[in-house]
């Protein structure tokens, strides 16, 4: 099973619109069997995805049932799990968090063989909860609301102090940075002097793609391609994609297949830490 953590360091940058989104995508294209382990309080997965009229399903502490049963029809399937319903990870049992880090490794490992991919929304940096899951999964990716702010919040995120590159000297050396991914509200944001100036500066963190007109991905905002519907599965075949669609459609859809590849060329493998015990084991 794969991992990917979406991640910020501000709240409302979108990690659960596109923790929700990917699930989707990755179902509908991929035809994965999808976790979605919604460590945010409260959850909202579970229902953003009942929102988008897409049946996911929601199993407290249920196991899923078996390999084969926990696909649908068309091969792929969505689980959410929500922290606020697993034993060990609920702030009852443990309020100072003591074992957050050991239950979720845990937890991860066991759901392994069930699923081919795990996203995980988590609360905003430095929630201990995020930092938990950036040490423990595979990937990390970090949606940033495109704003004047949005270089000193994405700089957070890779430079800070439980940013990508101390959690990956100090406590997981595999993890991979997939990228920082720009969300869009307003299509004209795009224009303004500050988008340039986070284009510049970020350019080496951004998702490239050098197939699409800006060479990086971003995500519109749903509401400002007049659509509450997710980019897939109709807009699924890049074939399909042609000249008349609008650009912000186009993008959010390339957006979600570039990070479907990224996933794609992540080595299948148990829990990093796991492989890595020595490094940290507490
Ligand atoms: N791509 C998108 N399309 C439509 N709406 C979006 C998109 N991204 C974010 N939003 C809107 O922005 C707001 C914040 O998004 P979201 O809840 O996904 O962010 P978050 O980082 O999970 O926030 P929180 O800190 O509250 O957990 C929501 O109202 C959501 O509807
Ligand atoms: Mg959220």
């Amino acid at each position: 099973m794969k991992s990917l953590l979406i991640v910020s360091t501000k709240g409302s940058s979108g990690r659960t619109t596109l923790t929700c989104l990917l699930a989707r995508h990755l179902q509908c294209t991929c035809y994965w069997r999808v976790l979605v382990l919604d460590l945010a309080e409260p959850p909202r997965c579970a229902h953003l995805l009942a929102r988008y009229r897409y049946e996911a399903i929601v199993s407290g502490n249920r196991a899923p049932a078996s390999q084969e049963s926990a696909r649908s029809a068309s091969g792929g399937c969505v689980h959410v799990l929500s922290a606020n319903a697993i034993d060990g990870l609920m702030s009852r049992d443990d309020p100072a968090r003591t074992r957050y880090y050991a239950n979720l490794r845990h937890l991860l490992s066991a759901v392994a063989p069930w699923f081919d991919v795990c996203l995980v929304d988590a609360p905003a940096l430095p929630d201990l909860r995020a930092v938990c899951a950036e040490a423990l999964v595979d990937a990390v990716l970090s949606p940033v609301a495109v704003s004047p702010e949005c270089v000193t919040c994405a700089s957070a995120v890779i430079n800070g102090t439980y940013g990508i590159r101390n959690i990956r000297a100090r406590l997981n050396p595999v993890l991979r940075f997939t990228g920082i991914l720009p969300v869009v509200a307003v299509p004209a944001a795009m224009e303004q002097a500050w988008t340039k100036v986070m284009e510049t500066t970020l350019r080496e963190w951004l998702i490239a793609d050098p197939a699409s007109p800006r060479g990086y991905v971003w995500l519109p905002h749903l509401t400002s391609v007049c659509r509450m519907e997710p980019f897939t599965p109709a807009d699924s075949e890049p074939a399909a994609r042609d000249a008349d669609m609008p650009e912000a459609l186009r993008a959010g859809a390339t957006c979600l297949d570039v990070i479907t590849h990224r996933l794609e060329a992540i080595q299948d493998g148990t829990v990093p830490s796991l492989r890595h015990a020595e490094v940290c084991d507490a």
